[in-house]
């Protein structure tokens, strides 16, 4: 098998074909996702949310994440994984951000990074991919800045701040990222965006201009109950396949049911 390369995602955009991402966390999940044939995992830090239950990404450590990507990477033959860099770790120095993605590529065995952000950080971005490790952008709503937005609606809706966002996104390509995620913005202009750059975008809650969507796997899947956004499809509702299972097992456990004679030794 073939793994997807940054340059597989820029042929696919050449093309016209869409590039299909989903989050995991785990080697499991990872291994399902992959043997259907999802082009890019992405380990992402909304592992804080689903699989911490925390409120936002911001606790989640560099520790946390390379645990999560190694154990997504053991799990994947085809797919690229990608992970994200977490909140604090490439905001300040160049330094600092160089050792936190060296660490990520040394223990994970993921393939690239993600970083949040556009011309703030485009000096630390530089300086990880001349060290040639490929990097993903992601501009729109960023979720590490939640609290400079104060809420989790659509960003770049007045004209400045999409102005920011063409301007942020131009830099990345500029700074040798392979792809930019936008998140949760007008669709028009992420088609516009999508055009005008040469690397591909990948969107989640920005339209069907993208090169690609993203969906975190959770919420994909209907585990994720009650989080219910315009933007999200979802395409089976495993939290009811969960429930009515464990509601079987105490059941059969409680009645003496299981195990029966064949089930024992
Ligand atoms: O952490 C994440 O799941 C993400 C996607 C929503 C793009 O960054
Ligand atoms: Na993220």
């Amino acid at each position: 098998i073939k793994r997807v390369t940054t340059s597989a995602l820029r042929d696919m955009k050449a093309r016209n074909e869409k590039i299909s991402m989903l989050t995991s966390y785990d080697y499991s999940m990872a291994r399902v996702l992959d043997e259907a044939g999802i082009d890019v995992i992405l380990v992402g830090d909304s592992a804080a949310n689903v699989f911490a239950g925390f409120e936002t990404t911001l606790p989640i450590t560099l520790d946390n994440m390379i645990y999560h990507a190694a154990a997504v990477s053991r799990g994947t033959k085809r797919a690229m994984v990608l992970a994200d860099l977490p909140f604090g770790e490439y905001q300040g120095s160049v330094e600092k951000a160089y050792e936190a993605a060296v660490r990520m590529m040394k223990e994970s065995g993921a393939h690239a990074l993600k970083l949040e952000g556009g011309v703030e950080i485009i000096d630390n971005i530089k300086k990880i991919v001349q060290a040639g490790i490929p990097v993903c952008g992601h501009l729109g709503l960023t979720p590490q800045s939640i609290y400079k937005f104060g809420d989790f609606g659509v960003r770049a809706k007045e004209e400045a701040e999409a102005e920011k966002l063409r301007t942020d996104a131009l830099a990345l390509q500029e700074a040798g990222c392979f792809a930019v995620v936008l998140e949760k913005i007008p669709a028009k202009l992420a088609e516009e965006v999508s055009q005008s750059l040469e690397i591909p975008t990948i969107g989640i809650g920005a339209g069907n201009g993208c090169d690609g969507q993203v969906l975190v796997v959770n919420d994909m899947l209907g585990m994720t109950k009650d989080f219910k956004p315009k933007f999200l499809r979802q395409y089976t509702n495993i939290y009811d396949i969960i429930s009515t299972a464990t509601a079987e097992y105490v059941a059969d456990v409680k009645s003496k049911n299981y195990p029966n004679e064949n089930e024992q030794y």
